[in-house]
């Protein structure tokens, strides 16, 4: 049976048994860089590719894909055919969304691959994919957080080109989860333009220094959201607008089974992100304190809410928190919107396998 939450339940499950023998790792550097226990790889620390960020002529690098998707069609963009965007398939009438996934990632992986199909589903936009993947395999942890720079080089390059060919990359949004969200950041180090709008979804913490670290000074608006901070996901403020997401910590239907709370609640940003994506599922936060999420417990202040997600407003600023028992982006029954793959448990009846790409 081809079912989507079987996969990332098994996948969890799997994690969690291995937490338990491993007497429950608790040191966030080296359950990151034990996570390839929990993923098919016959990889080992030999393999890892460490790539220098310094030498500019590295660019284009073959281990580096954009793949686009818009209008129901895929593309993967090549650097060899001048002219490429023209003959593509981008919509130059659509708002442009790249997506970068973070450590052990890819275009068809999970869970940015729930992100990417969420954008696809809408069809509002030309969305990216940036996969780096070869350059960020388990269990290089250490090699991914140092091939950052490198990435953001040749996107660098990459978004220049697209923006001399016509791409109006002022408009243009970065979303990236976990190492990707510091990905976008470096981007901007790379491009003689002003980065429009980054969101970075549980930027990771792991091994990142303040020279890699995502910052407000990376675009002109920078809205995190917060879903592990402390643990994988980077703790204290780094947006103009940071979103605490049941206290930012932990997230409550992560706790009930038997998996791995931190890596669950460092995930589940994606599908906060996703739901955003669906007029009628969006999520709105309340202002809160403004040292959300390391400082003291939030107490609410009087405000005005906030839009989480791809709605946020461009001049938002500050800290607001959400309160969510539920995992966001869920379908509730068979047939309703959202993804079965933000699931941690099945919809009562599962709704009909829905397949996009892979
Ligand atoms: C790992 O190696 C084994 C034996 O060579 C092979 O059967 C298996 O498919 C490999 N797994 C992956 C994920 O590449
Ligand atoms: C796509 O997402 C945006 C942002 O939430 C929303 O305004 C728009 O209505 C969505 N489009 C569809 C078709 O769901």
């Amino acid at each position: 049976m081809d079912c989507a939450w079987v996969r990332i339940f098994g996948l969890l499950l799997a994690m969690a048994a291995k937490a338990k023998s491993q007497n429950a790792i608790i040191d966030p550097i080296k359950d990151a860089l034990f996570l390839h226990n929990f993923i098919q790889t016959n990889n080992t620390l030999q393999d890892c590719v460490f790539r220098p960020y310094n030498v500019k002529e590295m660019c284009p690098d073959p281990d580096i894909r954009y793949v686009l998707y818009t209008n129901g069609e895929k593309q993967v963009y090549s650097h060899t055919q001048t002219d490429w965007l023209r003959q593509s398939i981008w919509d130059p009438l659509k708002e442009d969304m790249l997506l970068v996934h973070g450590y052990a990632g890819g275009d068809d992986t999970l869970p940015i691959n729930v992100l990417r199909d969420a954008y696809i589903r809408n069809g509002s936009y030309n969305t990216w994919v940036l996969d780096w993947g070869a350059l960020g395999e388990a269990p290089c942890y250490r090699a991914a957080v140092n091939n950052m720079r490198a990435v953001a080089r040749c996107t660098g390059d990459f978004l220049t080109i697209l923006r001399t060919a016509g791409l109006p990359t002022e408009k243009l949004t970065c979303v990236g989860h976990s190492l990707g969200a510091h990905i976008c950041g470096l981007i901007s180090k790379y491009v003689l333009f002003r980065m429009h709008r980054i969101v970075a979804l549980d930027p990771a913490r792991p091994l990142i220094t303040n020279q890699v670290k995502l910052n407000s000074g990376d675009a002109a608006a920078v809205h995190v959201l917060h879903t592990n901070a402390g643990h994988y996901g980077e703790g204290g403020r780094g947006g103009h607008v940071d979103f605490c997401i049941n206290g930012g910590r932990i997230q409550p239907y992560c706790e009930n089974g038997d998996i791995d709370a931190q890596l669950c609640s460092h995930i589940w940003a994606i599908c906060y992100m996703a739901e955003s994506l669906v007029p009628h599922l969006q999520k709105k936060a309340e202002p809160c304190a403004r040292r959300c999420p390391s400082g003291p417990r939030p107490g609410n202040r009087v405000g005005i809410p906030m839009m989480m997600g791809q709605s946020t407003p461009l001049t938002a600023a500050g800290s607001y928190c959400i309160h969510d028992k539920e995992p966001p982006y869920c379908p509730k029954k068979a047939g309703h919107i959202g993804d079965s793959r933000c699931c941690l448990k099945p919809p009562e009846s599962p709704p009909p396998a829905r397949r996009f790409w892979g």
